[in-house]
């Protein structure tokens, strides 16, 4: 089978790093804010506990950002200053101007390094491998650092009304360091990115009343919160996971037995575990770290990827694929001989 046949460079992934807030946030702590319990949540979602940025005490997403970025560095040993372009994939971002990812570079003392931030939702990190893998192929960039983070939990409601996205969502960050190579075996052998934006309504924060869609201007007027259609992102996420994946593996020539690890997005236990089905993929396949960490939105990828970092688990040669669903509606992959 032809791997990379059309790879002007390798690119290889030689840091991985992660950083999440102080705070944990248990089931037991919601039971205490809202109309939930410890086992609904964990039956409906696997999630026992997750991350809550303090925001108000300088805990942004720029502070966690910095903090991946920092521990993606240390593990690439590079300096800041290697760094040709920094991508932070987000839908938190703190100001529509500057770009959060500008901060990023300075704070972490990366020069003039290019950056900016990359929307994409829940498939942010994801979307965001493919274009830095593309600007790798063709531009004259070397080093380059993609991190996804997000503090979600600023945008539900701790309270009985927001209670189907305030159990889901955590704040996190976590990131890899893209480097080019004379090894083009080394990079990406497939990847799908999709959207549809007829279904914009299903998970989207409304700023102000003309975003509202019709049913919410009857009913859920909030704005600057989380408005989302559960039921219908999970049916969504069910069908098009297992579809996306599939259709990658055929594109790039590879069976689902030969990829080594499925790094996905964790939004829900047991879309996860519909997934492994569909594939009869073990479970060290497809890693799940939800019960730990919640729904991290952009971070949540490269979370799972960091865990696997840690227990030794990620080697060169291997195959991996990093897959993505949520908000726009988007879904896409990138597969990976890493
Ligand atoms: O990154 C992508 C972002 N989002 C997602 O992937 C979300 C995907 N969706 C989901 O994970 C699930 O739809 C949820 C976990 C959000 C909800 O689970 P569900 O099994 O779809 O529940 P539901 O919304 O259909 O609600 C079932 C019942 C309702 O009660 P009634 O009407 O049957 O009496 C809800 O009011 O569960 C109730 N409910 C809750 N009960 C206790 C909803 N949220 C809660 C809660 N605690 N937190």
């Amino acid at each position: 089978m032809p791997i990379n046949a059309n790879a002007l460079s390798g690119v290889e992934i030689v840091g991985i790093g992660a950083h999440t807030p102080d705070k944990v946030l248990t089931n037991k702590d919601l039971e205490s804010m809202m109309d939930t319990s410890d086992e609904w949540i964990q039956q409906r979602t696997g999630i026992k506990q997750r991350y809550r940025a303090d925001h108000e005490n300088g805990e942004t997403v720029l502070y966690l950002a910095k903090g991946a970025l920092e521990k993606t560095l240390a593990d690439a040993k590079m300096a800041p200053t290697d760094l040709d372009l920094v991508i932070l994939a987000t839908m938190s971002q703190e100001m529509t101007c500057p770009p959060t990812a500008c901060r990023l570079v300075n704070m972490v003392g990366a020069g003039n390094a290019g950056a900016w931030d990359f929307s994409a939702a829940c498939c942010g990190f994801v979307f965001a491998m493919n274009n830095a893998y593309g600007l790798m192929q063709t531009g004259n960039y070397n080093n380059v650092a993609v991190i996804g983070a997000d503090t979600l939990t600023q945008s539900v409601e701790f309270n009985t009304h927001g209670r189907g996205a305030a159990i889901l969502f955590g704040d996190a960050a976590a990131g890899v360091i893209l480097r080019k190579t004379d090894d083009t075996s080394k990079g990406i052998l497939g990847q799908a990115m999709h959207s549809d934006g007829a279904r914009w309504d299903d998970l989207y924060i409304p700023k102000t009343v003309h975003d509202l869609n019709e049913a919410d201007r009857e009913g859920n007027t909030q704005l600057n919160v989380l408005h989302m259609n559960g039921a219908g992102v999970f049916r969504f996420a069910v069908g098009t996971f297992s579809k996306v994946i599939g259709d990658t593996l055929d594109a790039a020539g590879v069976s689902a037995d030969e990829v080594d690890h499925y790094v996905c997005h964790q939004s829900n236990r047991r879309i996860l575990d519909a997934a492994k089905e569909r594939f009869g993929l073990a479970d060290e396949k497809l890693h799940v770290n939800i019960d730990r960490f919640g729904n991290t939105v952009a971070a949540s990828v490269p979370l799972v990827l960091n865990d696997l970092r840690e227990a030794g688990r990620v080697h060169a040669g291997q195959r991996v694929m990093f897959v993505g669903f949520g908000g726009g509606l988007t879904w896409g992959t990138s597969l990976w001989q890493i």
